[in-house]
């Protein structure tokens, strides 16, 4: 079992259940299903885009826009091939590998745990393991027309590789001067041995990034700022604080490259996991695309004249990840008072992806209801139902996490006015139609 597993899941539902949930409802499926699906590779259906896009904006509203001292990046998914040589990564990204000579499976020398006992020797139900070897975990490709070693590129393993080599365009062009931060979202590409748990470990995954620039002598200070800044977003996102922890690296812990770091972790039904790494890189980056791109990387403060690389501090948060962790955190089976049970999905109203239901009692009031929802529909994702009882129609919006109700019943017509019913407490009232758009103004961006 891996060291943080907990003995039995914190969560009273299964993990089958969540996932089942979200295949059922278009929140998250394998990939190429049709297919019978790609290994660590998983799709985002309708609702599950608008649940990563408002996580995703949260993110940039939060490090990119309220802030003077960041700029953005959008670049491409393939670097120059020498960026990861420089990076490190074609000579250190890989995981130890082996494979059972008997049940030809593969799996990381570090994880055996998973291997469970071998199908192929039923008798001794032994693997019969080769020695353990590097395999390195970026995806190639190659460009253009001929496919040997000279025309190789990776699909890139982090975003910020993209950004150090960016670094000096993007600061002369904004005028930024030290320190200050460049930050990207975007896919980043692992060969991961055994992608597992859901989204948790895939193929093919989003990253969102800050890279922060700053004088050698400010670094523990801005380490410090931004592990606080992004534990202060993680509990805005809703994340219950029992479930939400730091956890500094030992020094033989620390990546090639990191002189301190800590992760973020999330207790997910599998156990304690990062959800988010927060790094002090050093100089490393700026130094080594220096070096290998023949570009002066260096910078000159323009009152003391000095010239020095300037320190990374770099946040990198899994937006699947995270996307993962807000599901578990927010999904819960409820016993009611009636004798019925509701699976409801706790989001914060900022990120679920239908923040307004217009439902009529009847389908006979489907022309002023309609009217309503489509009224709402330009500032915020709404959703019109007139099919099945009004307590099903509830269910199915908990059950994807909207925060509002709308119901125009057949008083609506004569006194304006209509029923909202809050998801978490279940509560009705009753207020004017024409006051909707201001009460959920008030109530769905809070905090966040
Ligand atoms: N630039 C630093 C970097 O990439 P990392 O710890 O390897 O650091 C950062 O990755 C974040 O990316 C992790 O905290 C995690 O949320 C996410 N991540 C990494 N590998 C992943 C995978 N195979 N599947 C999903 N998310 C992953």
């Amino acid at each position: 079992m891996p060291p943080d597993a907990p003995a039995a899941s914190p969560y009273p539902w299964r993990m089958d259940d969540l996932v089942a949930l979200c295949a059922r409802r278009g929140l998250i499926f394998p990939s190429s299903e049709i297919y019978g699906g790609i290994n660590g590779f998983w799709d985002y259906g309708p609702l599950g885009v608008e649940l990563k896009n408002n996580l995703k904006a949260a993110w940039w509203r939060r490090v990119v826009r309220e802030r003077d001292d960041v700029e953005g990046l959008d670049s491409a998914i393939i670097c120059h091939p020498r960026t990861w040589e420089a990076s490190g990564h074609v000579e250190h990204f890989s995981d130890p590998l082996v494979d059972c000579r008997a049940c030809k499976r593969r799996f990381r020398a570090d994880q055996l745990d998973d291997a469970g006992p071998c199908p192929a020797r039923p008798g001794s139900s032994e693997h019969d393991w080769t020695p353990v070897r590097r395999f390195n975990l970026m995806l190639k490709t190659f460009i253009g027309a001929t496919e040997d070693a000279a025309a190789v590129a990776y699909l890139r393993a982090e975003t910020c590789q993209a950004i150090f080599n960016d670094f000096k365009r993007v600061k002369e062009v904004s005028r930024q001067k030290i320190p200050f931060g460049i930050a990207q979202i975007g896919k980043a590409f692992r060969n991961e041995i055994n992608p597992r748990n859901f989204t948790f470990r895939s193929r093919e995954f989003e990253q969102a990034e800050l890279e922060f620039f700053v004088h050698p002598a400010e670094r523990e200070k801005w380490f410090q700022h931004w592990l606080e800044e992004r534990l202060a977003f993680h509990r805005a996102l809703g994340f219950a604080e029992e479930r939400l922890r730091v956890r500094p690296h030992a020094p033989e812990e620390l990546a090639h490259y990191a002189n301190a770091a800590a992760d973020i972790e999330f207790l997910f039904p599998f156990g304690w996991q990062e959800i988010e790494g927060v790094h002090d890189r050093g100089d490393w980056d700026l130094r080594r695309h220096s070096e290998y791109s023949g570009k002066d990387l260096s910078v000159t403060d323009e009152e003391t004249k000095e010239r020095f690389t300037p320190m990374v501090i770099e946040t990198s948060v899994g937006v699947d990840r995270t996307c993962l962790a807000l599901l578990a955190n927010g999904y819960a089976e409820e016993r009611l008072e009636d004798g019925e049970t509701r699976s409801v999905l706790r989001l914060h109203p900022a990120l679920a992806p239908i923040k307004v239901a217009v439902l009529p009692l009847s389908k006979k009031l489907a022309e002023p209801a309609r009217r309503l929802e489509r009224g709402l529909r330009r500032r915020w994702s709404s959703f019109y139902d007139e099919s099945g009882n009004i307590g099903r129609r509830y269910r199915r919006q908990d059950e994807v996490g909207t925060p509002f109700c709308v119901t125009w019943d057949f008083e609506s017509d004569t006194d304006g006015k209509v029923t909202v019913r809050e998801r978490d407490s279940m509560t009705q009232e009753r207020i004017s139609a024409d006051g909707i758009a201001s009460y959920l103004e008030d109530r769905l961006e809070v905090g966040l």
